[in-house]
């Protein structure tokens, strides 16, 4: 399931296809992030670093070189990486390190250096090239360091140019973000990604089954925020992929409500919106259930709305139909319904122009999922909402929230928040719902909570 070094080089070859002849691309690991005095916060590596490598150090530079003339033969094509070298008293200190020979051997790279030797290398890899591809304005710190490898690198090619007497022309003369090109490949999930995804959405899903179980009146919010990193730690995940969000009663109505510190009260419904990270890779999970075990008649009218316009989202959700498919299906259910719970009055076509539900469903259908919770990849291409294909995954995530001070509305849904969220993949022929194993009806929960 872990994804393999042939697999990292194929990617490294697709971006090397795009790039233009003569051209150069640089980019940066991560770097370790101060916490306070000499504390860290934990390391996450930069996701297309990673996409690209593999390589989960801190520091490191990748370097994807495309054929060019005039250079030392080993600066001519492939893969270079920058990385701390092996170190036996360090590597006590802060772990394992690839070292060069690991770079090569484990990572496949046709040319390895240490990280201190950057500044000798890369004035003379920019050399003759003609085009840099690179992320922009991302690490401040990184961009003044490319800004000086340029500046000798160009001083170098005008030197050259007045000893020869020829104009010089061996220096880039663009710059490309390197984004679109890395963000476009990282869309479309392989198998091996499909493996690694279904498996951080399973443990993620049982980790909610096991809250349900867990959940009752009188608990901290914070203690279920606990009971989930254990539960998907335990599993195999490294952390959480994002904050997790726990939020009983109306905190359910702070969309990124991230506090965590109420007691859950009985007669309550509890939102929690928490994903394990697996092998680097996002799960995304909402689901909301109430903290006695039972419903209320008014909490399960709004559940089962917000249920349905989930239940049509996904089914939008097909190779072939528009991203925007998926909100306009969920839009349909969710003003239909709240007509019919007389919470907005007026005609379907009236409100949904007027986005008169948008007082209660404030956000979008979901997002890409992948290396990051909120992926990369376009959502239109040329203006269009961009079409599904196969090996996408995508969230489907409607809800309603009612605040508790809301005059307008009847008192009976003040204070109801309800989010439903699912991860899936775009198959050749529908999708597959990689978080299935959570329950969602109300009877699968209640039969759960309280048999
Ligand atoms: N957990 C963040 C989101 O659902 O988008
Ligand atoms: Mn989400
Ligand atoms: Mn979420």
């Amino acid at each position: 399931m872990n994804i393999t070094m042939d697999e990292f080089k194929a990617r490294r070859d697709k971006v090397l296809e795009k790039l233009a002849p003569n051209s150069i691309a640089i980019l940066p690991a991560a770097s370790i992030k101060q916490r306070n005095s000499d504390t860290e916060y934990p390391f996450r590596q930069n996701s297309d670093f990673y996409y690209l490598t593999g390589f989960n150090e801190a520091d490191a530079v990748l370097v994807l070189s495309k054929g060019a003339q005039g250079q030392a033969q080993e600066y001519v094509h492939g893969f270079t990486l920058f990385c701390l070298p092996k170190d036996e008293t360090a590597e006590l200190w802060t772990g394992k390190r690839a070292g060069m020979d690991g770079a090569k051997r484990l990572y496949g790279a046709d040319a390895a250096y240490p990280l201190a030797e950057i500044d000798r290398h890369l004035p003379a890899m920019l050399q003759n090239k003609t085009k840099l591809y690179y992320h922009f304005a991302e690490e401040q710190e990184f961009d003044k360091r490319l800004n000086a490898w340029l500046k000798q690198a160009k001083q170098k090619a005008l030197a050259s140019g007045r000893a020869t007497g020829q104009k010089s022309n061996s220096f880039p003369e663009a710059m490309v973000d390197i984004s679109a090109i890395v963000h476009e490949l990282r869309l479309y999930k392989s198998a091996l990604e499909v493996e690694t995804m279904r498996r951080g959405a399973k443990i993620s899903a049982d980790a909610h089954t096991k809250l349900m179980r867990t959940v009752k009146p009188g608990l901290n919010e914070r203690q279920v925020e606990a009971e989930f990193i254990y539960q998907i730690m335990q599993q195999g995940c490294k952390t959480v992929a994002y904050t997790t969000i726990v939020g009983g009663g109306a905190n359910a109505c702070t969309l990124h409500y991230t506090a965590n510190d109420a007691v859950l009260q009985a007669g309550d419904l509890v939102l929690i919106d928490a994903g394990g990270e697996y092998n680097n890779y996002a799960a995304d999970i909402t689901r909301t259930f109430p903290i006695n075990g039972k419903f209320t008649v008014a909490q399960a009218a709004i559940y089962n709305l917000v249920l349905a316009a989930q239940q049509q989202g996904i089914k939008a959700a097909q190779p072939g139909q528009r991203w925007s498919a998926i909100q306009e299906a969920i839009v349909e259910v969710i003003v239909a319904g709240l007509r019919e719970l007389n919470i907005l009055q007026g005609t379907q076509q009236q409100l949904i122009k007027k986005q008169a539900y948008r007082r209660f469903y404030m956000h979008s259908s979901g997002h890409w999922l992948g290396l990051d919770t909120h992926d990369v990849g376009k959502y239109r291409l040329q203006g269009d909402y961009r079409v599904l294909e196969l090996g996408m995954v995508l969230t489907v995530e409607p809800g309603l929230y009612f605040a508790a001070d809301d005059a307008t509305i009847d008192a009976k849904w003040r204070g109801i928040g309800v989010r439903i969220e699912d991860d899936v993949l775009i198959t050749a022929t529908g999708n597959e719902v990689l978080t299935a194993a959570a329950p969602k009806t109300i009877a699968e929960i209640e039969a759960l909570m309280i048999g």
